[in-house]
């Protein structure tokens, strides 16, 4: 597995583009095409704004400070990292960026089925438990943010699969993961 190289200050937090927030495909005709695909294209990428527009989707901001999911008691206990070919990232929703935690490959640590590993993007759904401690609600919060980027990428054309099969300790460490967060899911993207 890659070396991390942990980022100080050296690493700025990148702002990513502004979310697409309105248009897009009918809401039937993207439930009727989501789905699971994991023949994932290791060649191609996907753009920063359908990156942007996922995150968005995922755990974007929409009104009053609530959410684009629904959390029970508002506790907002969703975090989201992304991992990419070159580095591990932490999404912020409230400033629209991502910042780099360490630069590397780790999409090795994402996952256990080949795909992962050459796939452009992996999203770890997390949560933090000291806001929600529940694991029913925990699971609640990042199965209805998994849904939302199937729904982002039924939209877009782009591929995706929601995975369990991860190793937890090696995902933890490239993450950085502070003791109070837990790993639910990750969601692979891609062509
Ligand atoms: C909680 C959960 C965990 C899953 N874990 C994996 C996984 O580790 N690997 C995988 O390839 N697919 C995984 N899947 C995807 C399912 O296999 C897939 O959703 C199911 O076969 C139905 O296909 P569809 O999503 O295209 O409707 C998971 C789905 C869910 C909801």
């Amino acid at each position: 597995m890659a070396t991390l190289t942990l980022c100080s200050l050296s690493c700025a937090a990148e702002v990513l583009p502004q979310p697409q927030t309105t248009g897009g495909l009918p809401l039937m005709d993207v439930m009727s095409a989501r789905k699971s695909s994991r023949d994932i294209d290791p060649s191609q990428g996907i753009t920063r704004q359908d990156l942007s527009n996922m995150l968005w989707a995922a755990w974007g901001e929409t009104h009053d400070g609530k959410r684009t999911i629904a959390t029970a008691m508002n506790r907002q206990e969703l975090v989201l990292y992304v991992v990419t070919a070159t580095e591990v990232s932490r999404y912020d929703a409230d400033h629209n960026t991502l910042t780099a935690i360490g630069k590397g490959d780790f999409r090795e640590a994402t996952g256990k089925q080949d795909f992962a590993k050459t796939a452009p993007v992996n999203i770890v759904l997390a949560v933090d438990t000291d806001k929600q401690p529940r694991a029913e609600f925990q699971a609640y919060t990042a199965g209805a943010a998994s849904q939302n980027i199937y729904l982002y990428c039924a939209h877009a054309g782009l591929k995706t699969v929601v995975r369990a099969m991860f190793d937890d300790a090696a995902l933890r460490q490239a993450l950085q993961m502070p003791a109070n967060e837990k790993i639910l899911f990750v969601q692979t993207v891609g062509r």
